[in-house]
């Protein structure tokens, strides 16, 4: 989507739509109350007769108003101001997205971020107004021959500031490309988007961005390092496995990288510990982690950060089959570690842990693990939170701080010895199972095991990464969490 700035009187403004916000016991204010006075203080007249409601979550379409070059106000109802917190404010920006795309406009200029929220700033404001709207803007098509009814997405945005309000909707901008490269390679479905797919999409990005390389490796060569828990999860499936590295080089060569590792699990169907039939098609998002880092890369070089980054994907699909690993094998992974298999199905922590021991080559400031890891995470924290788990109190703070500045939210949970114990088993170094209590931990304490000494942090996105059920598909988080992080490490 294209954004633009405005310094025009919004009342001045030509633009298919003027997007106004209203809260519910406060006074007209700002540029609602400019675009009122020059209406004949039509909104609150409006407000006043019951008309117009100000309760967060209402939208009113105004047309042809006497006074008002725009052809339409969409007016925003944000509720009270005092709950009009951040998240709230994401909610407002996203159901007048909703609608403009909805009703096939084209084009809107939007004075939501004139409200106040939290003690948040003017360009803060902006540009979560901004990625709001791009998000609820993005339509899958990509496997559709005909499209009847659907709706039409905004083509462009502009938002109300002067030229210092530029760099924050640049960075909006740049969010919204990692974000939508995420939901895109989530959606497609797993006959396509398989781990052949993201090692080309890889390197296109490579093509397309500056200071950026690829790196590829296949079966021989991830025989060659020994991973064999990789390979384990990926030699039921014809659809070879990959390991994907990508590099981005935006400061001296000798400084420390940030590495992000992302789970790519094209399709979980469980292997010979197969998974029940209902349902199961959602397991083409089991690589929204890969999905994540990837995005997070397009994002990071498009803004041309001046921080080092690689990103790596282990992707593989986990099928039955006469040549699939079987519950009772014994893996020696690339560590050495050995691992018994008591569940095929817990294989995201098998590729990961072999991934995450393959970066201790990179020397990393930080490593993030991203991954749709455990049915249990969304027991425990369900959509709204991806969970965060790491032994570095620094670390935690700061990917919960990121994601309090993108509402791309997280929440921590304990890492203690004490879980460690769940791993035990008399056949292997660990089992890859911990049992039902704390199945999120379990997991996370299962790839601590393979990053000893490392600034290493642990994200489980199996809540947050996609809205269960067909209609919403991928968000495209935690690549704002992810990003934030980057730009704040810079
Ligand atoms: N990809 C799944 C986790 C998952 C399930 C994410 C549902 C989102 C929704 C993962 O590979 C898996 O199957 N985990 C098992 C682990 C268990 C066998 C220990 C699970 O959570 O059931
Ligand atoms: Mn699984
Ligand atoms: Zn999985």
């Amino acid at each position: 989507m294209k954004f633009s700035l405005s310094n025009d009187a919004p009342h001045q403004i030509q633009t298919p739509c003027l997007v106004v916000a209203v809260i519910e016991d406060a006074p007209l204010q700002g540029i609602t109350e400019k675009v009122n006075h020059a209406s004949g203080e039509l909104i609150s007249k409006k407000l006043d007769s019951g008309d117009i409601d100000a309760s967060r979550g209402s939208l009113t379409l105004l047309h042809d108003v006497e006074g008002i070059a725009a052809e339409r106000i969409l007016v925003v109802g944000c509720g009270s101001q005092a709950k009009l917190d951040r998240a709230r404010f994401e909610k407002s920006c996203l159901d007048a997205g909703k609608f403009l795309r909805d009703h096939a406009l084209k084009e809107a200029h939007f004075c939501l971020s004139d409200v106040a929220v939290e003690d948040l700033d003017a360009r803060w404001r902006l540009r979560q107004c901004a990625l709001a709207v791009d998000r609820s803007n993005y339509l899958y098509t990509a496997t559709k021959a005909v499209r009847v009814h659907s709706p039409k997405p905004l083509q462009s945005a502009s938002f109300s500031g002067g030229e210092q309000m530029q760099a924050a909707l640049d960075q909006a901008r740049d969010m919204a490309i990692g974000v939508r490269t995420a939901r895109e390679l989530g959606n497609l479905p797993p006959n396509i988007c398989t781990p052949a797919y993201l090692a080309d999409y890889a390197e296109t990005i490579t093509e397309r961005y500056e200071n950026t390389e690829a790196e590829i490796l296949h079966r021989p060569e991830m025989s060659e390092l020994g991973m064999n828990a990789l390979l384990g999860v990926s030699q039921g499936s014809k659809n070879t496995p990959r390991l994907i590295i990508l590099k981005y080089q935006g400061a001296a060569q000798d400084q420390q990288p940030v590495v992000l590792v992302g789970k790519g699990i094209t399709f979980d169907s469980g292997g010979i510990s197969i998974k029940p039939a209902e349902n199961m098609d959602q397991m083409k998002f089991d690589m929204c982690g890969a999905a994540a880092v990837i995005g997070a890369f397009e994002s990071c070089a498009k803004m041309k950060l001046p921080i080092n980054l690689v990103s790596v994907v282990a992707a593989a699909e986990n099928m039955p089959g006469s040549d699939a690993y079987r519950p009772g094998d014994v893996l020696t992974s690339m560590s050495g570690q050995t691992i018994e298999v008591l569940n095929t199905d817990a294989e995201g922590r098998l590729i990961l842990c072999d991934a995450l021991t393959y970066c201790k080559r990179f020397n990393a400031k930080s490593m993030i693990d991203v991954a749709t890891l455990t049915g249990a995470c969304v027991v425990a924290l369900g959509h709204h939170a991806s969970a965060l788990m790491t032994k570095h109190d620094d670390l935690a703070d700061e990917l919960l701080e990121a994601g309090n500045q993108t509402v791309d939210r997280a929440w921590r949970l304990p890492l203690w010895e004490d879980y460690q114990s769940q791993l035990k088993t008399p056949f292997a170094d660990m089992k890859n199972v911990g049992g039902m209590p704390a199945g999120s931990i379990t997991a996370g304490c299962f790839l601590s095991r393979f990053v000893k000494d490392q600034r290493w942090a642990h994200l489980d996105i199996a809540g947050s990464a996609w809205k269960w059920g067909q209609t919403e598909g991928a968000t495209g988080r935690p690549v704002g969490l992810l990003t934030q992080f980057l730009i704040n490490q810079a």
